[in-house]
């Protein structure tokens, strides 16, 4: 197969903090190093508006991988322009494929056929992400090429290991042997095995992995998830022409077994990629916390893997609603309208987390201003995501004046009638962080500052402006909106 671009074819309580300290003086801050940008938000009059947010993330990384592999043209509307995407668009090229920037989120890739990528000249930096990282390493897994990965300070902690077991199974080497964070060197083959491989941890990124290394290898690879994770790779593999089969488990908890029949060349397809729920939670919550708020996001994907923290809210009490559900791209999308509301704390059961993974900190910002307490369990995931962010979210919470306890893989925020902030919270490379603790300033008492908002280019690059397009007040300083 391919060859069409160069020469290789083929729940225990550890810790509760103490009582909230009084936030009447200034705060004393460590300073922050020279490349930061800190960022202030502040107590904002009603938000209102109706907007868009960016494409969704993940279906771009995806969007321009299957793109590189398929034959012909693949057209993308809606792509998400971010640091992350960018740097998997950087990837794709530097393995031969053709990805051309059309102007607003239009883009265009030439692939090269299954198994038709080629060596890169140098390494490839995947910057801060992991999804970039470990589909490429599929990818790169069904190609006699070998690839020098890297990543920034964040990345290089990430366990690549979870993604290393299967696809050595398939054939991938590990040059330096009992590597398993970048950098890394691998080594992959035009022959992956076909392997079974039942998922250890609930993970679209290991799924997707495995399953782009088995569109180059001979035979039958089958990946059973005993908890379903978002399922974009599967629509997309569908959409492009693959011999996919999914079944259920019928085990009662959703789990699936997808099977993949490789070699199999795919076709070019026009894409377009909703708005991101992950990037669109922001915004909810700012309307959802502001007094006498109501925003409107167009076109927000409503995948039913990815809308856990939509559901936990309306559990909670938020005032949510969906209208004009229609399908885009292969993905079921909807404008989802959020108003202020009065929210009540829950318990949030582990067995939602895969489909409310990045949206913990947001949950966590917002459960400060509940009353009662929010229980959050099966977190363990969080700790190796772009930061530890089950003990950074319950940090940020604590130098807000919010009392919370963290377990081992729980968070408990015990909500407040009022939040008093004047925190600086630290962001340790990550994005999310940042924009959750952006948004509890608009509503506490004091302005909240994070420490770096750098990365909110990662995923999100037009939040700040959408922020203040609807009313949030932000500033450099620590007196947001001044
Ligand atoms: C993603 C899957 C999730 C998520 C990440 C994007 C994807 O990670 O946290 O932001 O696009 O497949 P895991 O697969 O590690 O759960």
């Amino acid at each position: 197969m391919g060859g069409r671009c160069g020469l290789y074819a083929a729940n225990l309580i550890i810790a509760e903090n103490e009582a909230p300290k009084p936030h009447d003086g200034a705060p004393v801050w460590p300073v922050t190093p020279a490349d930061h940008h800190p960022l202030s938000s502040s107590k904002s009059d009603a938000l209102s508006g109706r907007i868009r947010v960016p494409g969704d993330k993940s279906i771009s990384h995806r969007a321009l991988i299957f793109g590189a592999l398929a034959l012909g043209h693949t057209d993308i509307e809606g792509l998400l322009e971010s640091s992350d995407v960018i740097a998997t668009a950087d990837a794709v090229r530097a393995l031969g494929a053709k990805i051309e920037p059309l102007g607003e989120g239009r883009w265009k890739v030439t692939g090269c056929g299954v198994g038709g990528l080629v060596a890169p000249d140098g390494a490839i930096d995947f910057g801060n992400s992991g999804t970039g990282t470990r589909l490429m390493m599929g990818v790169i897994a069904g190609h006699d090429i070998e690839v020098r990965m890297e990543g920034d300070h964040s990345l290089s902690k990430r366990p690549m290991g979870r993604v290393l077991t299967p696809l050595q199974q398939m054939g991938l080497e590990v040059i330096e042997p009992d590597q398993a964070t970048l950098p890394i060197t691998v080594r992959g083959t035009a022959d992956p095995l076909p392997i079974t491989y039942t998922l250890p941890v609930a993970s679209a990124q290991v799924k997707s992995a495995i399953l782009l290394a088995a569109l180059m290898g001979q035979g039958r690879t089958t990946v059973i998830e005993p908890v379903p994770t978002r399922d974009h790779t599967e629509r997309l593999l569908q959409a492009f022409g693959a011999n996919i089969k999914i079944s259920d488990l019928n085990d009662g908890q959703g789990g699936r077994q997808i099977e993949m029949t490789g070699p199999h060349e795919l076709d070019g397809q026009s894409i377009t990629v909703p708005g991101d729920p992950s990037s669109a939670a922001f915004l909810i919550a700012a309307a959802i916390l502001v007094p006498n708020s109501e925003i409107t996001i167009e076109g927000v994907l409503i995948n039913p893997a990815r809308v856990g923290l939509f559901e936990t809210l309306k559990e909670m009490g938020a005032d949510i609603t969906l209208h004009n559900q229609r399908e885009a791209g292969g993905e079921p999308v909807a404008d989802i309208c959020a108003r202020s509301s009065k929210l009540s704390g829950v318990t949030v059961p582990a067995e939602r987390a895969p489909s409310m993974i990045d949206e913990y900190p947001i949950l966590a910002v917002l459960a400060a201003f509940a009353s009662g307490t929010t229980t959050m369990l099966g977190l363990g995931e969080l700790k190796v995501k772009e930061s530890d962010r089950l003990s950074a979210t319950a940090d940020g919470l604590k130098a807000n004046g919010v009392r919370v306890a963290v377990g081992e893989d729980s968070l408990t925020v015990h909500g407040m009638d009022t939040v008093p902030g004047g925190g600086l919270v630290a962001t340790h490379l990550d994005h999310r962080l940042a924009m959750a603790f952006l948004v509890m300033g608009l509503a506490s008492e004091r302005a909240v500052t994070v420490d770096d908002i750098t990365m909110i280019n990662t995923s999100f690059p037009e939040f700040r402006g959408l922020l203040t397009e609807v009313g949030g007040k932000l500033g450099e300083t620590g007196v947001a909106g001044s």
